[in-house]
């Protein structure tokens, strides 16, 4: 597989299969870019950026699969306005994901909510073929408490 993570581009755009494993790739690939532009895998940057890779990619290769089709994981770092982009592509076209209000006992719907919690800022944007779920971070803060509640931005 051929990998590229650009420094000080800042920025790693990686097709991988739409599979459990893509999904375990997404994660390391992210902490090791991470690590290249100058965010340790001990960082909260780093930790955060993981979980919230895990959650999408995880949806990506369950509800946004399409047989024969990859997804995407798109990483871009700004610093000019304080900001980790994430962005998981998939195959599948519905635009509109289910917010699940998660309670302690569900054993699943939780992905969304974490992302919800760690994240500044998150949506969904159509493209010509699937949809990109779009997540991102500020570089400076520390995980922060519970925000209040909102929806997806589109
Ligand atoms: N990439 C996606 N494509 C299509 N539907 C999605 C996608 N991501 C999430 N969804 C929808 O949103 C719902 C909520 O997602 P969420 O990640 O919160 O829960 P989950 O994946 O069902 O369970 P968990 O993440 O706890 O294993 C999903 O059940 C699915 O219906
Ligand atoms: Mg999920």
């Amino acid at each position: 597989m051929n990998v590229e993570i650009s420094t000080p581009g800042t920025e790693l755009v990686q097709r991988l299969s739409a599979t459990p494993r893509g999904a375990r790739l997404a994660r390391r690939l992210a902490t090791t870019a991470l690590a290249t532009w100058g965010y340790p895998h001990d960082s909260d940057l780093s930790h955060t950026a993981e979980l919230l890779v895990a959650e999408l990619a995880a949806n990506a290769v369950t509800h946004g699969r399409v047989p024969g089709r990859d997804f995407e994981l798109r990483l871009i770092l700004l610093p000019d306005t304080d900001t980790l982009r994430i962005e998981v592509s998939d195959a599948r076209g519905e635009r509109a994901l289910r917010f699940l209000d998660g309670r302690p006992e569900d054993e699943c719907g939780r992905g969304l909510v974490i992302v919800q919690v760690l994240a500044r800022l998150w949506g969904v944007a159509e493209r010509d073929v699937g949809k990109t779920v779009w997540a991102e971070l500020s570089l400076s803060a520390r995980r922060r408490p519970c925000p209040r509640r909102r929806g997806p931005a589109g």
